[in-house]
Formats: structure tokens, C-alpha cells, sequence
């Protein structure tokens, strides 16, 4: 657990001011301590009340939890409802009909706005299309789209009818996509001709031609194709078909197909220590009732707050935080197609000026990243932008420095705005650890307290208990109703890599190691304790990574560790041996590296591209033949290497590995 022995010393308390406390869905510590007490007394009376104070079910749940087949675990069973009924008929029939549910700005700066109600007659028409080519209630549907409310009507088509989307991000390649097309066994694929970004039209329909092309995918019936750009892409009679043309001629008029409550609403692939990513398969009662409720909790939200999560409906933050959330709770949303630096880096403060946003969610590589352009360009600074409209900013998706939050806290949020720097996972469906802005007191790169209800804690290896102070294991003691259910096929998978035995067999196990402070048990996350990176937030195994270099006919071996980054939180450096001779000259070596970066793009996704890749005419090994990643560990970020290497087969191969190209 050598990874997480550093502790956080930061002292800085930053408490919600009088104004914002007044105002707070839940205010003032002693509120939240209140719903903590009640979890804790009853804790099944407490989900139950939620349930019903919030979700609409057309038939009520009998058991608030089922704990039979732990931790297969089962929340408000006997109960029916439709998620997206309860995201849009529930808003409509409350009066909203007529409120903006979604200001869409694309890539060019062209607004596009629908209220609820038309944004119901979008979604009928999309489900009742889904309904005419066959596509029914259990289905899965693959949605690679951009950031549009066609994505987001998308999804709800889905859930309309029962049919189990998979959304896969834009920016993962054919091979990926073709992965989750064959394991999830999609029927249909829902996409665009092309996505914008950054002032350049990115293919998306000729991915999903050769996805389809790479075998496996015969299940696949169509291709529901939604005219973005309006390119010529070929579409394939009989299978492929307009968004546009398969939509227009529907009705405006679906009913929604009501579900169990733990019918699977969405199954999204992230990634894990080991294999293939991992199919996290989420239900529908209790995924929506975490999504509306954290919405009123650690976002605040209120009637006339204009909300925006900079997220993309590829990663679970989009479902919880754009296409779910925000919906179920009424809000007034920004759905951005592009990027936060075109056409330059101010265009996240331009559009929150323009669009009086008043509740701004975001990642800290974003923000590191806004800091150095504004730092180099006064124009873009936050500082040059009406930005009076915010009242509460949030960040997620790995650890935020102390620099950058208080960067985050002066500049855009004017001292003014409370900060929730929220901890969670794919698999947790929405925050576990975060401030609640009216409540907890806020310390710069800590996330603070759990949410009331989450029974999070620090053990040590064998899952027992840690005191404050001392760094540990994260876990979660007891089950919660957004919860992964099940890795999709593959239960077996799912038990070893959340409950595993080691810990008892009884605990969540999160894969971050984390820290609580002696005064307040406020928790500090330290990063992954797998093999598994966050690059600017996305998770990436080193595994997978690895398997995509040795697939290239030129590596015998390759092994990847992460380095520390101040850009993108953590950077991806391959050691690779090749199958032939390492090549001495240095630009050969280069050249190399840069076609083995390129082959990662193509074959993962841009995302996964090594930042620097090394070559040895070997990697060090023990003499029982494991790679010593520690020792990679520290090369990669240019440390001394102080540990013992006795065991090393080839110790002088850190001198030749520690060297850059
Ligand atoms: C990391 C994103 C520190 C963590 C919602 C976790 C964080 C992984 C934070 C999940 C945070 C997320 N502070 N680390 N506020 N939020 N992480 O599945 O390592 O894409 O395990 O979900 O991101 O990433 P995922």
C-alpha cells in the first residue's frame, strides 16, 4: 500500500456563507447529520421514504431491499415504474410542459432549445421508430452519438420502451466499439453521420460500418443514423436508416412500457484492473432515484437554476449528471456539443455568461488546463466574463489539486460559490463522497463527507477497520440503490472485483485508496490502488493498453504504468520490447514510438495513446519472471531508484529504461 502513505496536510476551511446555508435544500450540518442518523437507525425506512417521496412507480415496491443473494443485491422489488415517464410525463403533468428542459449550443455556437414537452414528442417518435424496426423491452441498443439532444433523446427512446442502451463514446475506435456491440449483443446502433468538435467534423457512421465489419455483430438489424453534418455516408438498404425519416413518420404518442424495478436501464463500459473492460449494468428504480436525489442534494438544485455538466454522454457522468438527473429533477440544462478551448479557451465562461448558468459541473483537467491558457492569454481569464450568474460549481472524475480549487473557487466562483468536489464510480451510479454546498465545511482537495446513506469507510487489507489519519483501502459497508448490479455476463467477474474475498466478502471494494482526517473524518482520495489510470478522467487500464501494444507485430512485450501530470491528473508511459533489435539511433526510436502511439489511438481510442514509450531489450523482471511495475513506476517519473533490486534478474536495465528516448 506503498502508493498511499502520503497524507494531505491542507488546513484551509472554506464554510458555506449565511446566504447559501439560508437557502440550502439541506442546511446546515445538523440537517445532514440528521439524515445520516436516519439511515443509520432504520436504514431500509430511510431508502423506502426516499423511494416513495421521489420516484412515480405505476405499481408500489413490497421490499425496500432484497439481501438474499448478496451482493446481488435487489432495491424496491414488486415495484414498477418507467425512468423516462418519471424524467418527463412526471415534470409535464407537475406544470412544466412548457419550461426549457435543454439550451443546446453546438460546436459553432448555433442555440437550439426544447422545452419538456417537445422534448417528449422527440423521444415518442424516436421509441415508437425503435418499436416499428422490432426493437423490444430488453434489447440493447448501442448509441455511439455526439453531445445532441438526439443522443439524449436516444437514451430515452430506450428506457421508454425497455429496451437496455450501451452508449459508447465518440472518441473510442471501431475495435472498441465492435467489443461492446459483440458482448452486449446490440440489436440496433444509433449514431450520427459525424460529430463536430473543435471546428472539425470527426467520422462516427464509417466507424460504425467497420465495426460492423469486424464480425460478431449479427445480431445488429440497423443503424438508426441521426444527420448531423449531413456528409455522404453510404447507408446500406435495409439496414441503415435516417433518425430523421424513421422518426418523422411516427406518432407523437408512446406509452411508456413500465418496468421491474431492477430491470437494467443501461449497461456502460469502463475499465478494470484486468481484461476487457468491464459491462456495468445498472438498474432503473434505484439508479433514478440516486440520480434525482444527489441532484437536490449536492447540487442544490432549485426551480429556476440553469445547470450544466460539462460531461459527454459517453462516461457515466453524462447519464447521472445530463441525460437522467437533471431531467427527473426538472431542471433547465446545457447539453454543449464541443470543446471548452474553441474557439478559444473562454468559451466554458462565455457560455455560462451568455446562458446565466447557475450551477457548473466540470473536471479538474479541464480547469488545469483553462489556468494555463488564461494564464497566457488575459482574454480568455474567467476575470474578462460576467460570470455573477453561478452560485455553486462542482468537480468530478479524479483528484482536484488544492492550486486548482482555489484557482476554481476565486476566478469562476468569486469566492462566492461553495465547491463539491464529488467522489464516485461508473459502477456507483451517482456521488458517494462529496460536500453538501449548504452544509459541510469545504477543504481544498478533499471530497469531504459521505452522503447520508453511504457507508463509506478505510480498512486495511483484510478489510478491517483503519483509524482516521491512517491511509487505506476505500470501501462502502453497506449496499446502496444506485449500485452496479452485475458486470453483464459475467457475475463471477462481478463478485472477485467488488466483494472480494481478501475483505470478507461483504464490502464494496471502490479501487481507490483513501485517507479521513483525525478532526473531522473528512475523506482525501489517493488514486487508484489497481492497475487502473485516470487520464484527464478517463479510466484506462494498463492492461488493456498493454494488449493493444503487444498486438502490433512488431512488440514482444510491453508494460504500462502511469506518471504523475500536472495537466491531465495522471500520464500513460509504455515500456516496450520489441521483437527485433532495439534500434540504437534515436530518431528510429522515435519514429517507432510514434507509430506505436498511433496504433493504440486507432486500435483503443485517442484517449488511450501513450504519452512517452521507452524501449528495452528488456523490462525488469524477478527472477521468478514478474515485471516489477514499482520499479517502472518510479523510472517513468525520472526517480532515483532507492528501492532494493536484488531480486531483479537484469538490473541493468534500469539504465537503460530510465533514460528517455
Ligand atoms: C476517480 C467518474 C478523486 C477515482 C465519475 C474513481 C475521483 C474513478 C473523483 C472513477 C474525485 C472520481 N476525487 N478521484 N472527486 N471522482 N475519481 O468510473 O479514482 O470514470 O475510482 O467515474 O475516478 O472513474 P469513473
Amino acid at each position: 500500500m506503498s502508493a498511499i502513505q502520503s497524507v494531505s496536510h491542507e488546513t484551509r476551511v472554506f464554510n458555506p456563507s449565511e446566504e447559501f446555508k439560508r437557502q440550502a435544500n439541506i442546511s446546515g450540518m445538523a440537517a445532514y447529520k440528521a439524515l445520516c442518523d436516519e439511515a443509520e437507525r432504520d436504514f431500509t425506512g430511510f431508502w423506502g421514504r426516499l423511494a416513495n417521496e421521489n420516484l412515480k412507480f405505476s405499481k408500489p415496491f413490497t421490499q425496500v431491499l432484497d439481501e438474499t443473494n448478496a451482493p446481488f443485491y435487489k432495491w424496491f422489488t414488486g415495484g414498477e415504474l418507467n425512468v423516462s415517464a418519471n424524467c418527463l410525463e412526471k415534470n409535464i403533468d407537475a406544470g412544466l410542459g412548457d419550461k426549457v428542459a435543454i439550451i443546446f449550443e453546438a460546436d459553432g455556437g448555433e442555440v437550439t432549445k426544447v422545452t419538456y414537452k417537445e422534448l417528449l414528442t422527440r423521444v415518442n417518435k424516436l421509441a415508437n421508430g425503435l418499436k416499428s424496426l422490432g426493437v423490444n423491452k430488453g434489447d440493447r441498443v448501442v448509441i455511439y452519438m455526439p453531445m445532441s439532444i438526439e443522443g439524449v433523446a436516444a437514451m430515452h427512446a430506450c428506457a421508454r420502451i425497455g429496451a437496455i442502451h450501451s452508449v459508447v463514446f465518440g472518441g473510442f475506435s471501431a475495435k472498441a466499439l465492435q467489443d461492446r456491440i459483440v458482448d452486449t449483443g446490440a440489436v440496433a446502433v444509433i449514431t450520427a453521420d459525424q460529430q463536430v468538435r473543435g471546428g472539425k467534423q470527426l467520422p462516427l457512421k464509417t466507424i460504425v460500418d467497420e465495426a460492423l465489419s469486424l464480425g460478431g455483430c449479427e445480431a445488429v438489424k440497423n443503424v438508426i443514423v441521426y444527420k448531423r453534418t449531413g456528409a455522404d455516408v453510404g447507408m446500406q438498404a435495409g439496414r441503415d436508416v435516417y433518425m430523421h425519416e424513421l422518426a418523422g413518420k411516427q406518432s407523437d404518442q408512446c406509452a411508456p412500457v413500465m418496468v421491474d424495478s431492477e430491470h437494467p436501464l443501461f449497461i456502460l463500459y469502463t475499465s478494470g484492473s484486468t481484461g476487457k473492460p468491464k459491462g456495468v449494468q445498472h438498474s432503473s428504480a434505484g439508479y433514478l432515484l440516486w440520480a434525482l436525489l444527489t441532484m437536490k442534494w449536492t447540487f442544490d438544485l432549485k426551480p429556476n437554476d440553469v445547470f450544466w455538466c460539462t460531461a459527454d454522454i459517453g462516461w457515466v457522468t453524462g447519464h447521472s449528471y445530463i441525460t437522467y438527473g437533471p431531467l427527473a429533477a426538472g431542471a433547465t440544462q446545457i447539453v454543449f456539443e464541443g470543446v471548452p478551448t474553441f474557439p478559444n479557451a473562454g468559451r466554458f465562461w462565455d457560455m455560462i455568461a451568455r446562458h446565466k448558468a447557475t450551477i457548473f459541473y466540470t473536471a479538474p483537467t479541464a480547469i488545469r488546463s483553462l489556468i494555463k491558457a488564461s494564464e497566457a492569454d488575459e482574454k480568455v481569464h474567467p476575470k474578462s466574463y460576467d460570470l455573477s450568474s453561478l452560485r455553486l460549481m462542482g468537480s468530478v472524475g479524479e483528484p482536484i489539486n488544492p492550486e486548482a480549487w482555489m484557482w476554481y473557487y476565486k476566478n469562476v466562483g468569486g469566492e462566492r460559490c461553495p465547491i463539491v468536489d464529488t467522489f464516485w464510480q461508473t459502477e456507483t451510479g451517482g456521488h458517494m463522497i462529496t460536500p453538501l454546498p449548504g452544509a459541510t465545511p469545504l477543504v481544498p482537495g478533499s471530497c469531504t463527507l459521505p452522503l447520508p446513506g453511504i457507508m463509506a469507510a478505510v480498512v486495511d487489507e483484510t478489510g478491517g477497520d483503519l483509524p482516521n489519519g491512517q491511509g487505506g483501502i476505500l470501501v462502502v459497508k453497506r449496499p446502496w440503490p444506485s449500485m452496479i448490479r452485475t458486470i453483464w455476463g459475467d457475475p463471477d467477474r462481478f463478485k472477485k472485483s467488488y466483494f472480494p474475498e481478501e475483505l470478507g466478502g461483504k464490502l464494496y471494494l471502490a479501487g481507490d485508496g483513501a485517507v479521513r482526517d483525525k478532526d473531522n473524518g473528512n475523506f482525501t482520495i489517493m488514486g487508484r490502488i489497481d492497475d487502473v489510470l485516470n487520464v484527464s478522467g478517463h479510466r484506462m487500464g494498463t492492461m488493456e493498453i498493454e494488449s493493444s501494444l503487444v498486438a502490433n507485430e512488431l512488440v514482444a512485450e510491453a508494460a504500462v504504468v502511469g506518471r504523475p501530470d500536472d495537466l491531465t491528473g495522471e500520464a500513460i508511459v509504455a515500456f516496450v520490447v520489441l521483437k527485433g533489435d532495439r534500434p540504437a539511433d534515436d530518431e528510429l526510436r522515435a519514429k517507432l514510438a510514434n507509430e506505436l502511439k498511433g496504433w493504440v489511438g486507432k486500435d483503443i481510442g485517442p484517449i488511450a495513446k501513450p504519452k512517452e514509450i521507452r524501449f528495452g531489450d528488456n523490462l525488469p523482471k524477478t527472477r521468478s519472471g514478474k515485471i516489477m511495475r514499482r520499479l517502472l513506476r518510479s523510472l517513468a517519473k525520472g526517480e532515483q531508484i532507492t528501492q532494493d533490486t536484488s531480486t531483479l534478474e537484469n538490473p541493468a536495465i534500469l539504465d537503460q529504461l530510465g533514460k528517455a528516448n
